[in-house]
């Protein structure tokens, strides 16, 4: 399966087409949340960990939000919208120095567990199409300026 990185101009943001229902329906909400966390755990060892939470506690608060976004977002319970409200994905990633580097790790991360998926491969290419598009939104801070320390939380 070829999980392949496209690559756009910095501050493009293409339109975005959701991911299958069905992989939800196969996974569910523990299947989904297991994804997240073998995610998260990757992006705890990966270049771009200093973007994320340093201390236990508040780095799973950081995973349970994400997965309850990712639940949410591919079929399932509304976890996100009542914990956190409405997703404003870029204005919410706009608190972190997201480089177009800093985008390939996360997404290399996804690159590394979605193959092991026990999963048709047109299921796990509609959500990596997703991510791979979806995450250019994200990217808010040019090449070269800086290292992208973590400089503050989410509210
Ligand atoms: C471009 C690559 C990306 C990077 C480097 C990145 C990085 C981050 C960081 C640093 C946080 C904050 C963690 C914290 O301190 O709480 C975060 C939160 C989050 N990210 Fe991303 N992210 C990326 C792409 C995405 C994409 C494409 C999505 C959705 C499809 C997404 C969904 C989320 C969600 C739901 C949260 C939690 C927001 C909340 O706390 O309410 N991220 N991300």
């Amino acid at each position: 399966m070829e999980l392949k990185i496209v690559e756009a101009p910095f501050g493009f943001r293409p339109r975005i087409v959701m991911p299958s229902p069905e992989i939800y329906k196969r996974i569910g909400e523990e299947g989904v949340r297991k994804l997240i966390h073998d995610h998260y755990a990757l992006l705890r060892k990966s270049e771009i960990n200093h973007l994320f939470p340093q201390d236990d506690k508040a780095f799973e608060q950081a995973e349970k939000n994400s997965a309850d976004f990712f639940v949410q977002m591919l079929g399932g319970p509304q976890h996100y919208f009542k914990n956190r409200g409405r997703p404003m994905m870029a204005k919410r990633h706009a608190a972190f120095k997201i480089q177009p580097g800093s985008r390939r790790i996360w997404l290399r991360c996804y690159q590394e567990i979605l193959p092991k998926l026990d999963l048709p491969e047109d299921i796990v290419l509609s959500f990596w199409d997703y991510l791979n598009l979806f995450s250019l939104w994200m990217v808010n801070t040019q090449e070269n300026s800086g290292n992208g320390t973590r400089e503050t939380t989410l509210a």
